[in-house]
């Protein structure tokens, strides 16, 4: 390697790191709302359709990992009650205690006073079903590539869209430039059996959450950490795949971010004047690490039309998710 790269401690060392309001159980807080008496919320469907109704009143917004009240409200309640989100239609006419309700009624409340996103008030969050621990030193992950790399990398052809690479077990190494929490590397872990995952970030802070849910999964040999600017981190290195949720949001849209996303570290969000200050680099850079039929995955939320633009002789791949239209781009090697 060379020696800009800067390998960051391994998972275990850095669990010391966490904060302990993490550690808090969920359940220890006996407070209730003045507009909950005790026994009002007998339910799971109880407190869903109470917080549903707290929400929508105090407009609240959803944009970390649920896009809607009800899904907010099922994942606070379920996780409040250590379940899984898929067991709530199972338990949704199950009694809670009082003390359970209680807790339940203080972090929906808690949710709108704060404006905290919920998986910061739960310190977890899901994707493709899979928890991931999070706290305020990193974005909540949210990221179309998660699913994408289910319907075009996992290289069953009966995904609609087809592969995108059609052997799996073929991708030796791949790049998650900006990894945040480390979710879309520990993912693509799983997308690609054989791979090793190098996984990128400049921040101190997102690399220790990283290094948690890194440490969580077992990965330590096959997810490795790095701290640096972008490809700087890992100098000299070739990747079969580049997969990168960089920072994409305009000046407009920063000075515009909802109080939820004020809770998040501007750094994973900032992407200069129009955007793509980061992408740019991505794209100008990506030739250069990636072997030769390797490929880039990027999202870029709605910039779609600023990256075209900046980039009319790329043939660029605009890929659809179950919620997004054309939010992220893949290009091969071959085409840089
Ligand atoms: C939108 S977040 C994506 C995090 C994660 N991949 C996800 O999808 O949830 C962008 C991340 O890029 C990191 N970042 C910002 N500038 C960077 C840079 N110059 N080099 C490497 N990482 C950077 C931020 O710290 C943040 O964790």
């Amino acid at each position: 390697m060379a020696k800009a790269k800067k390998p960051v401690a391994r998972s275990g060392t850095k669990r010391a790191a966490t904060t302990t309001s993490a550690k808090k159980s969920r359940i220890a807080r006996p407070a209730a709302s003045p507009k909950v008496a005790p026994g009002e919320l007998v339910t799971l469907l109880d407190l869903v359709r109470y917080a549903v109704s707290r929400f929508t009143e105090a407009g609240v917004v959803f944009a970390h990992g649920t896009t809607d009240p009800v899904a907010e409200a099922a994942f606070i309640v379920c996780e409040a009650l250590h379940l899984h989100p898929d067991q709530f239609e199972m338990f949704a006419a199950a009694r809670v205690t009082a003390h359970e309700a209680g807790a339940i009624v203080a972090l929906i409340e808690q949710r709108i006073a704060t404006r905290k996103p919920a998986a910061y008030l739960l310190n977890k969050i899901y994707m493709r079903g899979l928890p991931f621990y999070v706290d305020e030193r990193v974005i909540v992950p949210r990221s179309f590539i998660g699913e994408l790399l289910d319907a075009h990398f996992s290289g069953n052809l009966e995904n609609e869209g087809g592969a995108l690479i059609d052997d799996p077990f073929s991708v030796a190494r791949v790049l998650d430039l900006c990894t945040g929490s480390g979710c879309l590397a520990i993912l693509a872990s799983g997308a690609f059996p054989n791979a090793t995952v190098d996984a990128v970030d400049v921040s101190g802070d997102a690399l220790a959450v990283a290094a948690r849910n890194v440490a969580d999964y077992g990965l330590e040999d096959r997810v490795a950490l790095y701290q640096g600017d972008l490809f700087d981190a890992v100098d000299g290195e070739r990747y079969d795949l580049i997969i990168t949720n960089p920072p994409y949001v305009d000046a407009q849209g920063m000075a515009n971010l909802p109080r939820e996303c004020r809770h998040e570290p501007a750094i994973a969000f900032d992407g200069g004047d129009d955007g793509i200050a980061l992408v740019r680099r991505i794209l100008d850079g990506a030739k250069d690490r990636l072997t030769p039929d390797g490929g880039l995955l990027c999202e870029i939320g709605r910039g779609r039309e600023v990256v075209a633009d900046a980039y009319p002789e790329l043939p660029l791949l605009w890929l659809d998710t179950d919620e997004s239209e054309g939010e992220v781009f893949w290009i091969t090697a071959d085409a840089l």
